[in-house]
């Protein structure tokens, strides 16, 4: 398969799915095609199984992102975005980086935390030393729980004991590490956080309160590298002007917050895409972003020769099975384009995105800015709620960028005056 799908994006939305499953091993049946082109998708009725009080669903665009080698795979990456620009910067980003190879990923594993906050204690170390001394317990009443993951070998691994001092006290905290294997892992962590309840309260003498996941899971790392070929043709003040700008970010937090939302636009579309929990991975991301206790830009980048390395370091608490991974099914076909086995490929090729994401906007940011880009595309979302017809599309878009109008108004002239134009 490759993911160099030249002309792609001048397609049909029918011509790309079909160019999509021509270069899928296995392909994708004309039953997956439906769901896929929402054809035959999701209904009110899967909405009323997945949450409450529902009225209706909210219908996103799906798109791919080409060009993308990861770990020396070709993949078409599957993005669930309401914004313009961001599938495009992202395949854009990713031509850069092909030809050296693209992206290199690596997984420090699938460990998350379960908090367990035990509160009202007199001895707090003395405490915290019990803990320890009964950890193999604590650990097998957790895989009690979960026998399914313990025998794909996950589960409760070990655990750690801070003390916090909180609320005029020293609050124990105790966090569970579990193996959550392919899962998102929430469901495994919080049952076995909760089901410790009693034996953690006879062994401290204290009273348990909030027992619940970390977000922060800086213990399910993924990193990626790419070498990226130099996208200003020899112009080295635009090449100084990109390092720059990431630089900014590193030491600026209200530069590393914007930075950090573009590579979240990349990484949250394939999280949606494939039904995992944006919030859980935005929350994870920013918090450790500011793990050193000053806020800063999740991605390097360094000039090598005349190229440019990226590198991203990111949690990704992703998964391939439970929740709306399964039981959505665009969800579990976004899955299947992206051939992702495995939660660890499938964090790796999220990875890889962000920091293409991240390249693409420094590269833009760098140069003519971004509006030029976003401009075109939002001009052509204008245009079609405007009601312009396919034909016309790409005019309204040309005269728009040449005249500089780019209010609703504007382009609503423009296209009334294609229409007198074709009527006469
Ligand atoms: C817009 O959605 C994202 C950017 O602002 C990111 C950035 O500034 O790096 C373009």
């Amino acid at each position: 398969m490759t993911s160099r799908l030249s002309g792609f994006y001048k397609m049909t939305p029918k011509q790309r799915l079909d160019k999509v499953a021509e270069h899928l091993d296995g392909g994708l049946t004309e039953d997956e095609k439906k769901v896929l082109s929402g054809k035959r998708g999701f209904t009110t009725e899967d909405a009323d199984h997945m949450v409450e009080n529902v009225i209706g669903y909210l219908p996103i665009p799906l798109g791919v992102a080409v060009n993308f080698k990861v770990n020396g795979e070709d993949v078409i990456v599957p993005m669930a975005t309401e914004e313009p620009s961001v599938i495009a910067a992202a395949s854009h980003a990713a031509k850069f980086s092909y030809d050296a190879g693209g992206f290199t990923t690596s997984y420090s594993g699938s460990i998350m935390r379960g908090q367990v906050q035990v509160t009202k204690l007199k001895n707090p170390y003395t405490k915290m030393a019990k803990i320890y001394e009964n950890k193999e317990k604590i650990i097998r009443l957790c895989n009690e729980q979960d026998r399914t993951l313990v025998s794909f070998g996950g589960g409760a691994k070990d655990l750690d004991v801070r003390i916090i001092p909180a609320n005029g006290e020293e609050v124990l905290v105790i966090h569970l590490l579990i193996d959550t294997k392919d899962a998102m892992g929430a469901n495994a962590v919080n049952t076995m956080a909760e089901a410790v309840t009693p034996l953690v309260e006879k062994i401290t003498g204290g009273e348990v309160v909030l027992r619940i996941l970390s977000n922060l899971a800086d213990k399910r790392v993924v990193r990626a590298r790419a070498t990226f070929q130099n996208p200003f043709d020899g112009d080295e003040a635009k090449m100084d002007k990109f390092l720059s700008a990431h630089q900014l970010a590193v030491a600026d937090p209200y530069r590393a917050a914007t930075h950090n939302k573009g590579i979240m636009n990349g990484i949250s579309a394939v999280v949606l895409a494939t039904g995992n929990d944006t919030r859980a991975i935005e929350a994870g991301a920013h918090a450790y972003a500011a793990v050193s206790g000053r806020y800063q830009s999740l991605t390097q980048f360094e000039r090598n020769g005349d190229s440019i390395t990226g590198m991203i370091e990111i949690p990704l608490a992703v998964g391939l099975v439970g929740g709306a991974t399964q039981s959505h099914q665009v969800a579990k076909l976004a899955a299947k384009i992206l051939q992702a086995t495995t939660a660890e490929r499938l964090a790796g090729i999220i990875a890889s995105v962000g920091l293409a994401q991240n390249f693409a906007a420094l590269k833009a940011l760098a140069g003519d800015g971004i509006q030029k880009g976003h401009m075109k595309l939002h001009v052509r979302n204008m245009a079609m709620t405007a009601g312009a017809n396919d034909n016309q599309l790409d005019e309204v878009v040309r005269i728009a960028s040449e005249q500089g109008k780019f209010g609703f108004d504007e382009i609503n002239g423009i296209i009334q005056s294609l229409n007198q134009n074709e009527e006469e």
